[in-house]
């Protein structure tokens, strides 16, 4: 059942994860001068943690001992002085580590938009956009606590730990070895868990992807599910996907939450055995009792980075997922693309050729074979046929939204394939079936054909094509607000919206997937004279279903059967009394 379809998962291949996390920290290496100086801060809280027990030994041994309050006074306010500084310097490095983390978030989030951007129409029809909103959105934020930590936690408690070690072995061997005993079974563990939980996290990541898609999807239709009254098979879907996220969760986190008693049990037993051999130590007279309580100090500072560390490395595994998804995408290349010596389409006349095209979009089932035909500058061509024909197909192939299987088409007598995208789809005027329309005013979205047009530019091109009238009945005129996709207006009236926005591109071909409300209201009046308009003085092609159109047309190619079979004008197609003829008779009969 289609919308099941959600909970299958995006396939994804296992990355080579340290490839990953060091693609992801060359983010950082713009930041170099920030980094420093948290390296630098983190030098000092450092040696004011590792400089306490110290403070503390001199004290026991040399002050306490002997009485001498003066001395005890002094080194009471150095310390006091080192940990105010120390402290200062924690909030500083928080401060900065997050503004240089956001900022590579940013960047990173820019990269992928407009990545996404040039990626073909191919990419988009093979998966929800739900789930490509996930990549932007959702992975991205799961990286944060990755970038932040790595600078905060990684550098200064791998320095710490190391520091640490040293000291530690430096005041007495015997205790430090105590103090490590379990740490190579701590290091065995965690590799042996990571392999484990890194997969996991992975399916949680798709699991996620999946929900993302479900709710983008079903909002986006809910007109349609509550037309259906599927409000609670819809609900039960989403239990379902809900489910398997929580699952897919709970698996992984499983994992990680072993992480923790490890490193609390190694710790532990460190403690009990420098405690052990400690006091035996002290009692032999082989260590002062400031080196033990020095040490008992030490242990807390090693065995607390540790902890830090294997933190960071738990959300290393949790979020590389994410980082794995967003390189997948920064890693997928437009299947269409301008071959290396592309030239800039000079300014198109609008002679279109397409000689011999032959198309399929999975590479089983053609859709157009052997297709030929010349149009000259200026003519207007109304495709017609049966659905699923192969019309959209056509007009689609001319922008170069697809890429041809055989045969070649020109404009111009300039093949497409040697110019660039951007100078061919740029004297293109496409306008689909479903007007799209952005959040904004109408304005917005009329100067969205050329955006540094002036508004008396706006106001004459939807003049031209007899929006104005209606536009300026709304409440507030060309500033009225329409929301997402433009529901608020009628299909007409957004159709006319569209068709200010494309004359004020002043498009050199024009491609019209005509929408197939043929009611005739005022509205459609306006919006067959509004093609009128849009036609005038330009080649185009229009995917028609309204009679007015198809009549006015200079040819009509007949579509069907992966090729055109039949052209020519409404007059002498219907003398042929063929398909045309036959599709005449069944569709427009009743209503001429
Ligand atoms: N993105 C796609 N991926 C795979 N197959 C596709 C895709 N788009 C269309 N098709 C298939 O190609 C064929 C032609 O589709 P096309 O959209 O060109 O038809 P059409 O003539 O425009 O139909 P309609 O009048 O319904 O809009 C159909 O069989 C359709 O299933
Ligand atoms: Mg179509």
């Amino acid at each position: 059942m289609a919308v099941n379809n959600f909970r299958e998962d995006e396939q994804q291949e296992n990355v080579l994860k340290k490839v990953t996390i060091l693609r992801l920290f060359s983010y950082m290496k713009k930041y170099k001068k920030e980094i420093s100086i948290v390296i630098f801060i983190m030098g000092v809280i450092i040696a004011v943690n590792v400089l306490n027990p110290i403070f503390i030994k001199i004290a026991i041994d040399k002050y306490i001992k002997k009485g001498n309050s003066e001395g005890l006074y002094i080194i009471g306010i150095i310390a006091l002085a080192l940990n105010l500084l120390g402290r200062y310097c924690i909030k500083k490095r928080i401060l900065i580590m997050s503004r240089v983390s956001n900022k590579v978030l940013m960047e990173i989030r820019q990269e992928l938009y407009e990545h996404l951007q040039k990626l073909s129409f191919n990419f988009f029809d093979n998966r929800p956009v739900g789930k490509v909103l996930a990549r932007v959105i959702g992975d991205v934020n799961s990286l944060k606590v990755v970038l932040t930590n790595s600078v905060i936690s990684l550098i200064p408690d791998f320095t710490t730990v190391i520091v640490v070690l040293i000291i530690m072995f430096i005041l007495n061997v015997k205790l430090a070895l105590g103090a490590l005993a379990l740490l190579p079974l701590l290091v065995f563990g965690m590799y042996f868990i990571q392999v484990r939980a890194h997969k996991r996290w992975q399916v949680f990541r798709k699991k996620n992807s999946n929900m993302n898609a479900f709710t983008h999807e079903n909002f986006s239709g809910v007109k349609v599910v509550q037309s259906f009254t599927a409000e609670d098979y819809t609900s039960n879907t989403f239990s379902e996907i809900l489910n398997d996220h929580r699952k897919a969760f709970i698996n992984a986190v499983k994992l990680n939450d072993m992480f923790w008693p490890m490193v609390e049990v190694s710790w532990g037993v460190g403690t009990i055995m420098v405690f052990y051999l400690g006091v035996r130590m002290s009692e032999a007279n082989e260590i002062t009792v400031g080196t033990l309580i020095a040490f008992t100090s030490y242990i807390a500072m090693f065995w607390h980075p540790i902890m830090n560390l294997s933190n960071f490395y738990n959300q290393l595994i949790t979020n590389i997922a994410g980082a794995e998804r967003i390189f997948e995408i920064l890693d997928t290349q437009p299947d269409i693309k301008d071959i290396n010596e592309a030239k800039v389409m000079p300014e198109i006349k609008g002679e279109v050729e397409f000689n011999n095209v032959t198309f399929s979009y999975d590479k089983n089932v053609k859709v157009l074979e052997n297709v030929s035909f010349d149009i000259k500058q200026g003519e207007t061509i109304a495709l017609v046929g049966p659905t699923g024909a192969g019309k959209t197909t056509i007009v689609n192939l001319i922008s170069r939204f697809y890429d041809i299987d055989g045969g070649s088409i020109k404009i111009d007598n300039i093949d497409i394939k040697d110019v660039t995208i951007e100078s061919l789809r740029q004297q293109m005027g496409i306008m689909t079936q479903d007007t799209f329309l952005f959040t904004g005013t109408v304005k917005d979205n009329i100067r969205y054909g050329k955006l540094d047009a002036t508004d008396e530019e706006v106001i004459e091109a939807a003049k031209s094509v007899h929006a104005h009238e209606f536009i300026m009945k709304l409440d507030n005129g060309y500033d009225t607000k329409v929301n997402e996709r433009g529901t608020k207006l009628s299909v007409g009236q957004r159709q006319l919206i569209a068709f200010a926005r494309t004359l004020l591109s002043k498009p050199k071909i024009l491609i019209l997937d005509e929408a197939t409300s043929s009611i005739d209201t005022h509205t459609e009046r306006l919006v067959q004279q509004g093609i009128v308009e849009l036609l005038k003085g330009r080649t185009s092609f229009v995917i028609a279903h309204r009679l007015s159109t198809i009549q006015k047309a200079d040819r009509i190619f007949v579509v069907d059967n992966s090729n055109i079979l039949e052209s020519g004008s409404h007059e002498e197609l219907m003398n042929l009394e063929g398909i045309y003829h036959n599709l005449y008779m069944a569709q427009f009969e009743a209503i001429s």
